[in-house]
């Protein structure tokens, strides 16, 4: 695949070092950080996508791959849409604009798919907490909530993992209702699931769900190693939107779960 990468950060450059791994060619990168300088792989990386434009680089592309900021993805998606560039965003904190870039995505006939984690291990999680959340419900004594941890040059919090865990989890539960992620300076509701945050160091993601009784506590938590699941995952979600039935680009708003369905 000719894979342009907007955002030239810690993912844009793991995702880069991956792509060329798996044969695949970096064709340009959108950063404006990187303006005018080249990739690892010799890619030109171009102030914005009107730049891309005047290069006319934006043809030869067969899916972009976005990780930048909370303030601009949505733009960035919305430009690749107009350009029928497939988009898989990995980019956290944006999704209250979901339903607005869906619809401009969806009129430009194009395609996104978004994920808050790529990691195949989180979306499993994902699968196995939405279980215990189901098996849980019934028996009151078992409170849920949560907490997760990120290195400390993160601008937002709760993370995008957490946030999707816990609607997986609510919509999962009768008896839970509420997400609350602020600090509580009094006793959550009996529906409410208070999920907590906490930065520091280096720590590239923890995320936990806990069931706790007066008897017992019962804990899943998964633990990232690094950025190369996330990266490898994204690859994957790109390939699967970019060569779709017939080797056609699917069309559409995706998730991650729909390219494990696939899979399952
Ligand atoms: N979904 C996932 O699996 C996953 C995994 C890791 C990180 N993330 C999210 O991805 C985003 C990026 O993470 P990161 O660790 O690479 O951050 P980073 O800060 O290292 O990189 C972001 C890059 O985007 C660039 N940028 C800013 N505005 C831009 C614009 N308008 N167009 C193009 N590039 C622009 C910045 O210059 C920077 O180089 C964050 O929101 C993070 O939470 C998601």
């Amino acid at each position: 695949m000719n894979i342009l990468i907007a955002g030239y950060g810690k993912m844009g450059k793991i995702i880069e070092t991956l792509a060329i791994e798996r044969g695949h060619r970096i064709a340009a990168a959108v950063d404006p950080f990187y303006n005018g300088e080249k990739t690892a792989s010799g890619a030109l990386v171009f102030k914005d996508i009107a730049g891309l434009d005047r290069a006319g680089g934006a043809t030869a592309i067969d899916v972009a791959v976005e990780f930048t900021r909370p303030d601009t993805a949505a733009t960035n998606i919305k430009a690749l849409a107009e350009r029928r560039i497939p988009v898989v965003t990995g980019t956290t904190g944006w999704l209250a604009q979901l339903e607005e870039v869906s619809k401009a995505v969806n009129a430009a006939g194009s395609s996104l798919l978004w994920a808050s984690n790529f990691s195949l291990g989180v979306n499993l999680f994902y699968r196995i907490a939405e279980f215990a959340a189901k098996l849980a419900d019934p028996f009151p004594e078992y409170d849920v909530g949560g907490c997760e941890v990120h290195h400390n040059k993160k601008v937002d919090s709760p993370s995008g993992t957490a946030k999707t865990l816990v609607e997986k989890v609510l919509a999962q539960m009768t008896r839970k209702k509420t997400a609350v992620y602020d600090k509580l300076d009094r006793p959550p509701a009996a529906d409410e699931l208070h999920y907590a945050s906490l930065r520091v160091g280096a720590t590239p993601g923890v995320h936990s769900l806990t069931f706790d009784s007066p008897a017992d506590t019962i804990e899943i938590t998964h633990t990232a190693r690094g950025r190369e699941g996330l990266a490898s995952g994204a690859l994957t979600a790109a390939k699967w939107l970019a060569e779709g039935p017939g080797g056609k680009a699917r069309q559409g708003v995706f998730t991650m779960d729909d390219v494990l369905e696939s899979v399952l």
